[in-house]
Protein backbone atom coordinates (compact mmCIF):
# COMPACT_ATOMS: atom_id res chain seq x y z
CA UNK A 1 0.00 0.00 0.00
CA UNK A 2 0.95 3.50 -1.04
CA UNK A 3 0.54 6.51 0.94
CA UNK A 4 -1.95 9.57 -0.05
CA UNK A 5 -0.51 11.77 -2.30
CA UNK A 6 0.89 15.19 0.09
CA UNK A 7 -0.39 18.62 -1.27
CA UNK A 8 0.10 21.65 0.11
CA UNK A 9 -3.25 22.12 1.41
CA UNK A 10 -3.21 18.91 3.46
CA UNK A 11 0.24 19.33 4.77
CA UNK A 12 -0.57 22.98 5.84
CA UNK A 13 -3.52 21.97 7.79
CA UNK A 14 -1.69 19.23 9.55
CA UNK A 15 0.68 21.52 11.09
CA UNK A 16 0.92 22.80 13.95
CA UNK A 17 3.38 25.33 13.96
CA UNK A 18 4.12 29.25 12.82
CA UNK A 19 7.89 29.53 11.92
CA UNK A 20 8.20 26.41 10.32
CA UNK A 21 5.88 25.22 6.92
CA UNK A 22 5.28 28.88 7.36
CA UNK A 23 5.18 28.60 3.31
CA UNK A 24 4.48 25.56 1.98
CA UNK A 25 5.57 24.08 -1.70
CA UNK A 26 4.29 20.65 -2.82
CA UNK A 27 5.13 18.58 -6.14
CA UNK A 28 4.46 15.08 -6.68
CA UNK A 29 7.57 15.26 -8.55
CA UNK A 30 11.19 17.26 -8.41
CA UNK A 31 14.81 16.69 -9.15
CA UNK A 32 15.83 17.62 -6.02
CA UNK A 33 14.07 20.05 -2.53
CA UNK A 34 17.04 21.11 -1.62
CA UNK A 35 17.46 22.96 -5.29
CA UNK A 36 14.27 24.13 -5.07
CA UNK A 37 14.79 25.82 -1.53
CA UNK A 38 17.75 27.44 -2.87
CA UNK A 39 15.86 29.00 -5.76
CA UNK A 40 12.89 30.26 -3.59
CA UNK A 41 15.65 31.41 -1.08
CA UNK A 42 17.11 33.84 -3.72
CA UNK A 43 13.62 34.63 -4.23
CA UNK A 44 13.47 35.84 -0.78
CA UNK A 45 10.85 33.18 0.74
CA UNK A 46 10.15 33.13 4.54
CA UNK A 47 12.44 31.73 6.96
CA UNK A 48 10.90 27.89 7.57
CA UNK A 49 9.61 27.75 4.04
CA UNK A 50 9.07 24.23 3.88
CA UNK A 51 9.96 22.41 -0.05
CA UNK A 52 8.54 18.78 -0.44
CA UNK A 53 8.02 16.35 -2.82
CA UNK A 54 6.09 13.27 -3.13
CA UNK A 55 9.14 11.99 -5.22
CA UNK A 56 12.67 13.23 -6.36
CA UNK A 57 14.34 11.94 -9.57
CA UNK A 58 18.00 13.74 -8.44
CA UNK A 59 17.86 13.35 -4.74
CA UNK A 60 21.17 14.09 -3.42
CA UNK A 61 23.45 13.23 -0.11
CA UNK A 62 26.19 13.93 1.24
CA UNK A 63 29.86 14.01 -0.58
CA UNK A 64 27.93 13.69 -4.02
CA UNK A 65 26.15 10.63 -3.42
CA UNK A 66 22.49 9.95 -4.51
CA UNK A 67 19.50 9.96 -2.40
CA UNK A 68 17.20 6.81 -3.33
CA UNK A 69 13.32 8.83 -2.89
CA UNK A 70 11.11 6.66 -4.41
CA UNK A 71 7.29 8.21 -4.93
CA UNK A 72 5.28 7.96 -1.69
CA UNK A 73 7.49 6.36 0.10
CA UNK A 74 8.74 8.66 2.01
CA UNK A 75 9.19 12.50 3.37
CA UNK A 76 11.49 14.32 1.02
CA UNK A 77 11.75 17.83 1.91
CA UNK A 78 13.62 20.94 2.36
CA UNK A 79 13.98 23.32 5.41
CA UNK A 80 14.71 27.37 4.36
CA UNK A 81 16.23 28.32 7.79
CA UNK A 82 17.57 32.36 8.08
CA UNK A 83 19.44 31.94 11.34
CA UNK A 84 21.59 34.98 12.15
CA UNK A 85 24.75 32.87 12.14
CA UNK A 86 28.44 33.12 10.70
CA UNK A 87 28.92 30.61 8.00
CA UNK A 88 31.08 28.08 9.94
CA UNK A 89 28.22 27.84 12.23
CA UNK A 90 26.29 26.26 9.61
CA UNK A 91 26.69 22.69 10.75
CA UNK A 92 25.14 23.48 14.16
CA UNK A 93 21.69 23.31 11.58
CA UNK A 94 22.65 19.95 10.55
CA UNK A 95 22.74 18.82 14.19
CA UNK A 96 20.24 20.66 15.13
CA UNK A 97 17.98 18.99 12.59
CA UNK A 98 19.07 15.43 13.08
CA UNK A 99 17.86 16.13 17.24
CA UNK A 100 14.41 17.39 16.25
CA UNK A 101 13.68 14.26 13.91
CA UNK A 102 15.25 11.57 16.48
CA UNK A 103 12.97 13.16 18.86
CA UNK A 104 9.54 13.24 16.19
CA UNK A 105 10.45 9.40 14.90
CA UNK A 106 10.58 8.07 18.56
CA UNK A 107 7.54 9.96 19.84
CA UNK A 108 5.45 9.46 16.68
CA UNK A 109 6.46 5.53 15.54
CA UNK A 110 8.33 4.52 19.14
CA UNK A 111 11.28 3.72 16.87
CA UNK A 112 14.14 3.68 19.40
CA UNK A 113 16.54 5.26 16.84
CA UNK A 114 19.36 7.05 17.24
CA UNK A 115 21.89 9.61 15.53
CA UNK A 116 25.17 8.89 14.10
CA UNK A 117 27.47 11.88 13.72
CA UNK A 118 26.41 14.51 11.91
CA UNK A 119 23.71 13.60 10.32
CA UNK A 120 22.38 9.73 9.94
CA UNK A 121 19.59 8.56 11.96
CA UNK A 122 19.47 4.71 12.76
CA UNK A 123 18.13 2.19 13.65
CA UNK A 124 19.95 -1.41 14.93
CA UNK A 125 22.81 -0.11 12.44
CA UNK A 126 20.58 0.88 9.50
CA UNK A 127 20.14 4.02 7.99
CA UNK A 128 16.97 5.69 8.40
CA UNK A 129 17.07 9.61 7.59
CA UNK A 130 19.74 11.21 5.86
CA UNK A 131 20.26 15.10 6.28
CA UNK A 132 21.85 17.24 3.85
CA UNK A 133 22.87 21.11 5.06
CA UNK A 134 23.72 23.58 2.05
CA UNK A 135 24.47 27.28 2.51
CA UNK A 136 24.89 30.82 0.82
CA UNK A 137 26.82 33.14 2.75
CA UNK A 138 28.70 36.42 1.96
CA UNK A 139 31.20 38.24 4.25
CA UNK A 140 27.99 39.53 6.17
CA UNK A 141 27.03 36.17 7.07
CA UNK A 142 24.82 33.41 6.25
CA UNK A 143 22.21 34.65 3.43
CA UNK A 144 20.27 31.22 4.46
CA UNK A 145 20.90 27.52 4.94
CA UNK A 146 18.69 24.72 3.41
CA UNK A 147 18.21 21.62 5.31
CA UNK A 148 17.49 18.67 3.62
CA UNK A 149 15.51 15.90 5.26
CA UNK A 150 15.31 12.39 3.55
CA UNK A 151 12.98 10.12 5.91
CA UNK A 152 12.56 6.58 4.84
CA UNK A 153 8.87 5.98 5.66
CA UNK A 154 6.64 3.56 3.68
CA UNK A 155 9.04 1.46 1.76
CA UNK A 156 8.23 -2.24 2.13
CA UNK A 157 12.12 -4.42 3.42
CA UNK A 158 12.03 -5.96 -0.05
CA UNK A 159 11.41 -2.60 -2.43
CA UNK A 160 15.13 -2.00 -1.14
CA UNK A 161 17.60 -2.56 -3.77
CA UNK A 162 20.05 -5.96 -2.81
CA UNK A 163 22.68 -3.18 -2.43
CA UNK A 164 21.61 -1.36 0.63
CA UNK A 165 19.39 -3.83 2.01
CA UNK A 166 21.64 -4.86 4.44
CA UNK A 167 22.17 -1.37 5.44
CA UNK A 168 18.92 1.07 4.77
CA UNK A 169 15.35 0.81 6.58
CA UNK A 170 12.31 2.27 6.77
CA UNK A 171 9.77 2.78 9.22
CA UNK A 172 7.11 -0.02 7.56
CA UNK A 173 10.34 -2.23 7.62
CA UNK A 174 10.95 -1.26 11.14
CA UNK A 175 6.50 -1.57 12.55
CA UNK A 176 5.54 -3.97 10.03
CA UNK A 177 2.97 -1.72 8.64
CA UNK A 178 2.53 1.79 7.01
CA UNK A 179 2.86 4.88 8.80
CA UNK A 180 1.13 7.94 8.42
CA UNK A 181 3.58 10.27 6.71
CA UNK A 182 1.32 13.52 7.52
CA UNK A 183 1.83 13.04 11.27
CA UNK A 184 5.49 12.30 11.16
CA UNK A 185 5.86 15.21 8.95
CA UNK A 186 3.74 17.50 11.25
CA UNK A 187 5.95 16.27 14.16
CA UNK A 188 9.31 17.23 12.94
CA UNK A 189 8.07 20.34 12.14
CA UNK A 190 6.80 20.60 16.20
CA UNK A 191 10.21 19.89 17.01
CA UNK A 192 12.20 21.59 14.42
CA UNK A 193 10.38 25.09 15.72
CA UNK A 194 11.02 24.29 19.57
CA UNK A 195 14.74 23.45 19.06
CA UNK A 196 14.66 26.44 16.48
CA UNK A 197 13.59 28.96 18.91
CA UNK A 198 15.23 27.65 21.51
CA UNK A 199 18.59 28.07 20.02
CA UNK A 200 17.60 31.70 18.49
CA UNK A 201 17.11 32.61 22.56
CA UNK A 202 19.33 30.34 24.30
CA UNK A 203 22.58 29.67 21.90
CA UNK A 204 23.44 26.34 20.79
CA UNK A 205 24.72 24.40 24.28
CA UNK A 206 20.75 23.48 24.99
CA UNK A 207 20.71 21.55 21.73
CA UNK A 208 23.93 20.46 21.88
CA UNK A 209 23.41 18.83 25.31
CA UNK A 210 20.03 16.88 23.98
CA UNK A 211 21.58 16.07 21.28
CA UNK A 212 24.70 13.80 23.05
CA UNK A 213 21.70 12.12 24.63
CA UNK A 214 20.39 10.53 21.37
CA UNK A 215 23.74 9.91 19.94
CA UNK A 216 24.82 6.44 18.72
CA UNK A 217 28.67 7.94 18.33
CA UNK A 218 29.84 8.82 21.14
CA UNK A 219 32.11 6.28 23.03
CA UNK A 220 32.43 4.59 19.80
CA UNK A 221 35.50 3.09 18.64
CA UNK A 222 35.42 4.86 14.73
CA UNK A 223 37.74 5.66 11.73
CA UNK A 224 37.27 8.88 10.02
CA UNK A 225 37.96 9.37 6.26
CA UNK A 226 39.33 13.11 5.94
CA UNK A 227 39.79 14.02 2.25
CA UNK A 228 43.89 14.17 3.41
CA UNK A 229 44.27 10.95 5.87
CA UNK A 230 42.51 8.63 7.12
CA UNK A 231 42.74 7.56 11.00
CA UNK A 232 41.48 5.58 14.00
CA UNK A 233 40.06 6.61 17.45
CA UNK A 234 36.91 7.04 19.80
CA UNK A 235 34.91 9.36 19.39
CA UNK A 236 35.17 10.71 23.03
CA UNK A 237 32.82 14.23 22.37
CA UNK A 238 31.61 17.17 20.70
CA UNK A 239 33.27 20.61 20.92
CA UNK A 240 30.74 23.76 21.32
CA UNK A 241 30.09 24.10 17.93
CA UNK A 242 28.92 20.70 17.07
CA UNK A 243 32.38 18.83 15.73
CA UNK A 244 33.15 15.76 16.81
CA UNK A 245 36.53 15.24 19.28
CA UNK A 246 37.84 11.72 18.10
CA UNK A 247 41.03 10.79 20.26
CA UNK A 248 43.82 8.95 18.88
CA UNK A 249 46.44 6.94 20.27
CA UNK A 250 48.62 10.56 20.09
CA UNK A 251 45.91 13.29 20.37
CA UNK A 252 42.59 14.86 20.06
CA UNK A 253 41.24 15.35 16.76
CA UNK A 254 38.92 17.76 15.83
CA UNK A 255 36.30 16.48 12.87
CA UNK A 256 34.34 19.18 11.04
CA UNK A 257 31.09 17.75 9.94
CA UNK A 258 31.18 17.94 6.13
CA UNK A 259 34.69 17.03 5.63
CA UNK A 260 34.87 13.34 6.69
CA UNK A 261 33.07 9.78 6.57
CA UNK A 262 33.11 8.08 9.92
CA UNK A 263 32.88 4.51 10.11
CA UNK A 264 32.99 1.93 13.33
CA UNK A 265 36.18 0.53 13.40
CA UNK A 266 36.77 -2.90 12.32
CA UNK A 267 38.56 -5.11 15.03
C1 LIG B 1 22.73 11.80 3.11
O1 LIG B 1 22.27 10.77 3.59
O2 LIG B 1 23.89 11.89 2.73
C2 LIG B 1 21.83 12.99 3.04
C3 LIG B 1 20.55 12.68 2.31
C4 LIG B 1 19.61 13.87 2.22
C5 LIG B 1 18.40 13.56 1.39
C6 LIG B 1 17.39 14.67 1.41
S1 LIG B 1 15.86 14.18 0.67
C7 LIG B 1 15.32 15.82 0.64
C8 LIG B 1 16.50 16.68 0.27
N1 LIG B 1 16.66 16.78 -1.17
C9 LIG B 1 17.80 16.23 -1.60
O3 LIG B 1 18.17 16.18 -2.79
N2 LIG B 1 18.47 15.72 -0.57
C10 LIG B 1 17.79 15.95 0.69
Amino acid sequence: MRSALLTAETISSALTTNRIGSAVYCYEEIGSTNNEAKRLAMEDCPDGTLVIADQQHGGRGRLARSFLSPKGGGLWFTLVLRPNIAPTEASKCTLLAALAVVKALRRTTGIDCGIKWPNDILVNGKKLVGILTEMSADMDGVKYIVCGIGINVNIRREEFSEEIRDIATSVEAELGEPFDRLALLSAVCEETERAYELMLKEGFAPILAEWKTYSVTLGQAVRVIAPDETYEGVAIDLDEDGSLLVKTEEEIKTVLAGDVSIRPRDN
